[in-house]
Order: structure tokens, then sequence, then C-alpha cells
């Protein structure tokens, strides 16, 4: 009797264990072998019987749970397999795919024009320096030799921050002079405890700021200074350095430069360094007008004295060039505004490609 009835359970339950899929697999397993699965009970009523009938049962029984355990472990096997492959197959990459095109972005033409000034310098051992764009008054105007009451203040259209009373307040720094005074400051200490410290030759790329608005002035513009100290730098070292660097960064190997005699406050003597250029047809490096670029000149003893160095000992030349003016001469711009409206078509069309970087080798 037993026997026949094991014989049913296990047809019906292999039946049911071959079409399950996992959930009802361990649906079956808990019902058949589990803690009151069917065939535990069997085994559990084994107590009951007599002696002989025990064994015959337990032997039958104990067989048809090694059957159904088989069953299960082999069904379990067949779906970890297909699981296994659909996964597989899902999560295949297909690795000889060609890329799909990625718009490639553009280096903005100031960006550019700031990897061109410190690629070109760079060659020539400067160094590349930052500051801050929020400056004391003091390193913004009077340490270069700009006092209080001077009209240079009022020509550059300070924006002030407010301050405590009795205070002069930061300002928005107006040009990148003040990183010299800050360079100079460190250069003096550094030489206090270490005599022999290397010369001074940075440049000095970044933000400046005048309440000024146009076509072409904009509150927010860029300026690069540019600093040489030392025991023997001359006039010579300013002329030799600027008409390099005018020639590398326009392209044109004998572009004409002129050095005019101007004024800043933070030089003695003061130029304005131009370059030839073609009114008429905008070419630059032909014709026979003159363009205004940069001021420079020889960075005033009242400066370096200022910054804790001793004229009679030290001297060097200064220089300060407007990124948006040499940008805008270069690639032909004539509105200055159109370099903060982040029109992509515009930046696409000026931009530069970031896998070309600014070298010297093949020119700028
Ligand atoms: N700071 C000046 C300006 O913003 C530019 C300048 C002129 C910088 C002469 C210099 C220099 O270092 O020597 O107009």
């Amino acid at each position: 009797m037993l026997g026949d009835d094991l014989k049913s359970l296990l047809e019906t339950a292999r039946r049911e264990i071959d079409a399950a899929d996992a959930p009802a697999l361990e649906a079956l397993r808990v019902a058949l072998l589990g803690k009151s699965g069917s065939v535990t009970m069997l085994l559990k009523s084994l107590g009951g019987m007599a002696p002989e009938e025990r064994k015959q049962a337990g032997a039958l029984i104990n067989e048809a749970k090694a059957k159904l355990s088989d069953a299960l472990a082999a069904r379990r096997a067949v779906l970890d397999a297909a699981a296994l492959a659909a996964r597989l197959d899902a999560e295949r990459i297909d690795v000889t795919q060609p890329p799909r095109p990625e718009p490639l972005g553009a280096i903005h033409p100031l960006s550019r024009t700031m990897e061109e000034i410190a690629a070109i310098f760079g060659a020539m051992g400067f160094a590349l320096k930052d500051g801050p764009d929020i400056e004391s008054d003091w390193n913004n105007f009077s340490a270069l030799n700009i006092p209080a009451h001077h009209p240079a203040r009022a020509m550059m259209d300070t924006f002030y921050l407010t301050a405590a009373e009795n205070e002069r307040p930061a300002v928005l720094r107006t040009h990148t002079s003040p990183v010299q005074i800050r360079t100079m400051l460190d250069w003096a200490r550094q030489r206090a405890e270490q005599p022999g410290a290397a010369p001074v030759r940075i440049i000095v790329p970044g933000r400046t700021f005048r309440a000024d608005h146009d076509a072409t002035h904009s509150p927010m513009f860029h300026q690069s200074e540019g600093l040489v100290i030392g025991p023997d730098i001359t006039l010579a070292h300013l002329k030799g350095c600027l008409i390099d660097f005018l020639r590398a960064f326009f392209g044109v190997p004998n572009l004409p430069v002129r050095f005019r005699a101007s004024y800043f406050p933070f030089t003695e003597p003061s130029m304005e360094v131009d370059i030839g250029w073609s009114r008429k047809t905008g070419e630059i490096g032909a014709g026979t007008d003159w363009l205004e670029i940069l001021g420079a000149g020889m960075v005033h003893p009242n400066v370096l004295a200022n910054c804790g160095i001793d004229p009679r000992e030290n001297q060097g030349f200064a220089f300060g060039v407007g990124l948006e003016r040499i940008t805008m001469l270069k690639h032909g711009i004539n509105d200055l505004r159109l370099f903060y409206e982040s029109d992509v078509r515009w930046l696409r069309h000026y931009g530069s490609s970031p896998l070309a970087p600014a070298t010297l080798h093949e020119g700028i």
C-alpha cells in the first residue's frame, strides 16, 4: 500500500518539479521535504509502526526522499543555468561596435589666449602666478605708487566693497598689478632667509573689474600682468621679451613693434607698446598704422621700496595686457560682450580644439 502511495506521490512531484520556475521549486521543496512537508510527515509516522513494518516502510520512504532531493537539485541546476545564460545574454557588450559620435567641446577663445600666453612666456622661463579677485586698497593702489587722491583711482572706475568705519574698503581688483606687490613682498621675505633666491619672472593671467560697460568694455574682464625682477634686468630685456611675445602670439615673425613713451604711476620710465597694422584691412603686421596693445615700464623705485626691495640692488620691468583686446584683434571679433554670452554657435566657431593644446612647436 505504502509503496503505491509513494509511487504516485513521486510521479506527481516529479511532474511538478520539472515544470517549476525558481519560486515554485522552492515551494515544492518546502511542501515535500520541509519541516511539515509530506515526506517528512511520513518519516515521522514511522515511530508508531511495528518494528518489522517500520524497517520496510523506512527504506521505502528514505528512497523516495533521496529521489525527490535529486529531482529538486537537478531542476535547480537547470534553472540556475538558464538564469545565468539569460543574464550573460542581456549584459553582453558588443566591443566591436563603433563608438557613438560624441560632440567635442571647444576651448573658449579667452582661455585659449591664457594658454598661449602661458606657453610663450613659459618657454622664456616665466612662472604662472595668480592672486585674489578681492584686493586690499594698498595692494591695488597705494603700494603701486597710486596715492589716496591720485586721479588714476577715479580713472579705474573701481568697485568698492563696504568697509568698517575708519577702514579703507577692499576693492575688486582693477588690474592684475597687485599680484606684482604680493610677489615682490614674498620674494623680499624669501631673500631675507635665503639670499640666493632665484629672481622673479612671472606672468599673471586673471580676472579684473571696473564699472564700465559697452562694446569694448565689460565690468569683468581679463588681463595678464608680467613681472621680472633681478640685479641686472634692463629695458632691453623688456623690449626683447615683449617683441618675442607679440610676434609669437599674433603669428607674424617680423611684426613691427613700437615702444612709445607714456605714463603709469608704478613704472619709470613708462611706455605703451604698439604693433603695426593696416587700419583699412585690419591686417596685423601689414600697412603703416600703429595699434596700441599694452602698457609696460621699468618698475618704479617707490614700488620696489614699498615691497622691501632696495632699488639700488634690484630692478626690473613689468607689463599689463588686456586679454579681451588681444583676443579680439587676433580673431577679428568686434564686440567684447560676445565673450560672455555663452552662445554655443559662437563658441563653436571661435573655440579651439581641446585636443590641440597651445604649444610653440608649430607656432601658437
Ligand atoms: N595696470 C595697468 C592697467 O590696468 C596696465 C599696466 C601698465 C601694467 C604698465 C603694468 C605696467 O605692469 O608696467 O591699465
